[in-house]
């Protein structure tokens, strides 16, 4: 494991935020400017996003002004098979700063999930930028955390919630950005063993019984763990460990 996570940038480090009204996608506006040469640090917050990305090829929308919507330059010192760390960072960010700002505990599904009351509260989408050489020369980590009840369209209202509907009263999206950019700073500086304890203590996920949907294939099994790169370890019925490190986690018998 490489020594990325130590680069003293520590909390508060002073990321660089951009505010948008509207822009196509945060990701894809931050990895234009990656590509660009623009360094680490740069955050861009948009009130609302005409084609926003979710993962596996999904969109992301939200109505505008509904939620906290950005996207953050990281060049971290990691191979490709260490990157799950940095969203495991950026999902425990968002942890510690819902605690702080909206006053309770979310959870999460692996791999990067944030749930409340067994309901998805927000998502993080990775995208890298990785050089002809196999190094990684951005990460762009995109995090999309519903705010107000009117965040998810209408037909995921039985899957979706809002820092709003749980907490009961209002939040506000500049306190949860300015909180998260602290936890943030913090957790990039944080040694690997000590965020991968975080993340295991964090994941509903594990104990669940579990269908992983990978690019190889559905599995099912208990996740049972997750190793030193953040990757999923689900035992199944016939008694085989694997351990995943792509794809799509349903909850069997959600808690
Ligand atoms: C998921 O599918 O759960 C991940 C969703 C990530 C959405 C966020 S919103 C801000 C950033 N910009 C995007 O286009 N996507 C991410």
């Amino acid at each position: 494991m490489s020594e990325v996570g130590r680069s003293g940038r520590g909390p508060g480090w002073p990321f660089r935020v951009v505010w948008l009204t509207e822009v196509d996608s945060t990701n894809r506006y931050v990895l234009d400017a990656a590509g660009a040469g623009e360094p680490e640090g740069l955050v861009v917050v948009a009130d609302h996003q005409s084609a926003g990305r979710g993962r596996l090829g999904r969109t992301w929308e939200a109505e505008p002004g509904s939620s906290l919507l950005l996207s953050v330059l990281l060049r971290p010192r990691r191979t490709i098979d260490e990157l799950h760390l940095c969203t495991a960072a950026v999902a425990l960010a968002m942890v510690g700063a819902v605690r702080d700002v909206a006053g309770f505990s979310a959870v999460l599904k692996w791999p990067n999930d944030l749930l409340a009351d067994g309901r998805k509260l927000a998502g993080v989408l990775a995208e890298v930028d990785i050089g002809s050489s196999g190094i990684v020369r951005a990460v762009v980590a995109g995090i999309g955390v519903n705010v107000t009840e009117n965040a998810f369209p209408p037909e995921l209202a039985s899957m979706a919630t809002a820092c709003e509907v749980i907490a009961g009263r209002p939040i506000g999206r500049r306190r949860l950005l300015a909180a998260f950019l602290v936890h943030l700073g913090d957790r990039l500086d944080t040694p690997d063993p000590e965020l991968v304890a975080e993340y295991r203590a964090q994941l509903a996920t594990i104990g669940e019984a579990v269908r992983v949907d990978r690019p190889a294939g559905p599995i099912e099994g208990i996740a049972v763990d997750v190793d030193d790169l953040g990757g999923l370890v689900v035992e199944t019925e016939a008694g085989s460990t694997v351990t995943i490190s792509a794809g799509d986690v349903v909850h069997l018998r959600p808690r």
